[in-house]
């Protein structure tokens, strides 16, 4: 930040530019009446040259005899009156411009002020100019602080706004040192498998088997993985682009319950239709979302068990539910659950599998779209998790 010399600006006065569009204003009032004046006085003299004087010539009579019209007419008191209204309206027109332009006035010896900061002021901004400097956003403790009173307002804001940007720093830091790490796992195990390979692969059928079956399924997960990322990652930075347009909610889920069904044969789906429930998204992000939840339904329910899909209205809202009969989610879990990398039992996720990813995807879209989630879970009873679109 650099301080730049002000310079000593010229004041704008609003009184004198009124006083200019007053007097304009009364000017061509006067006009008006020079020109009414003029024609009043050739109405009162026609009858006179008319009076069989002839056209072209005025007597002298005959200007005399005006002149005592005018008189009787009382024609000075009229030039006076007119006179009189004239500076009135110039008066009436100042004041009016003057009200009209006090905001403008004000704005100005308001900017007026600043440009012509006292040796004080100045010196106080510099300060702050210099506190700003010396801010380090990676340092965690670090506030600005001047001491100075009046400058605690404009402090608290700033202090707020770091605050802001080294939690979001955090997350991004703690979001990334974690992706590595779930990205290290399956490359060492990969590694450890192509070592296997190496040293007794080529003489024993059974490592090699083994070993290529490991293989394929960790680079499975590992592109798994590495989808979850790109796509939370380009959801960070404002690169996933909604493709809005009006569909069914009960259509979408009748989809994902078919092709569920069709995928995954160790449990019961069922569908239950609330009928016709239009909404308005993109369709294929949200039926990730209802994938997600449905993967999860399968991933924890034993084999065999129900899982429930439903479509319906809650609060006039469009919705959709998955609804298990698997381990549940206990309590203190539940707030965690959407978190990024969260899985609510490590040794039991080890079992199943996955990264703790899906959730905070299903999360980042439905949030996307304005909506929220409903929670409902009884350990070892089942989990039913409620979209509810806006
Ligand atoms: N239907 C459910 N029943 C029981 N626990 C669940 C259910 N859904 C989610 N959870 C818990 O919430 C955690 C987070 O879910 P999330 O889908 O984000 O991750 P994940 O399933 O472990 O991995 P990923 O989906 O990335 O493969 C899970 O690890 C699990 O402990
Ligand atoms: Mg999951």
């Amino acid at each position: 930040m650099s301080s730049e010399k002000r310079t000593r600006e010229k004041p704008i006065r609003t009184g004198s530019i009124a006083f200019r569009i007053g007097l304009s204003s009364g000017l061509n009032l006067l006009l008006i009446f020079i020109v009414l004046d003029v024609v009043l006085f050739w109405v009162l003299l026609w009858p006179r040259i008319q009076d069989g004087s002839g056209y072209a010539e005025i007597t002298i009579e005959d200007f005399n005899a005006f002149k005592l019209l005018l008189t009787e007419w009382k024609a000075d008191i009229v030039l006076r009156l007119e006179g009189l209204l004239v500076v009135l309206w110039v008066l009436f027109e100042t004041l009016k411009v003057r009200a009209k332009l006090r905001p403008l006035q004000e704005f100005a010896d308001a900017a007026l002020k600043l440009s012509e900061l006292d040796g004080e002021t100045e010196q106080r901004y510099q300060k702050l100019e210099n506190a700003i400097d010396m801010l380090s956003p990676a340092e965690e403790d670090q506030m600005l602080a001047t001491g100075d009173a009046e400058l605690a307002g404009l402090e608290t804001a700033v202090n707020k706004l770091m605050t802001r940007m080294r939690d979001s720093y955090r997350q991004q830091a703690r979001f990334v040192s974690d992706a590595s790490h779930e990205l290290r796992t399956p490359i060492a195990v990969i590694r450890g498998y192509a070592d296997l390979l190496d040293r007794w692969g080529k003489t024993d059928e059974k490592i090699l088997e083994e070993s290529i079956a490991a293989i394929k399924d960790e680079s499975e997960s590992m592109q798994h993985l590495v989808e979850q990322l790109l796509f939370l990652a380009r959801g960070d930075s404002g690169r996933t682009p909604l493709n809005v347009s009006d569909f069914d909610v009960s259509d979408m889920m009748k989809e994902v319950w078919e092709e569920s069904a069709m995928i995954d044969a160790a449990h019961d789906y069922r569908f239950e239709s609330g009928g016709a429930i239009p909404a308005r998204g993109d369709v294929s992000l949200i039926k990730q979302a209802a994938r997600i939840l449905i993967e999860n339904a399968s991933k924890y329910t034993p084999e065999g068990g129900e899982i429930m899909l439903r479509s319906l209205v809650s609060d006039g809202h469009p919705a959709f539910s998955v609804q298990d009969s698997g381990i549940g989610i206990s309590e203190s879990d539940i707030p965690h659950i959407f978190e990024r990398f969260y899985r609510a039992d490590d040794s039991r996720s080890k079992q199943t599998g996955g990264s703790g990813l899906g959730l905070a995807i299903a999360k980042w879209i439905v949030e996307r779209h304005g909506g929220r989630f409903e929670i409902i879970s009884r350990k070892d009873i089942g989990t039913r998790i409620t979209v509810i679109l806006q």
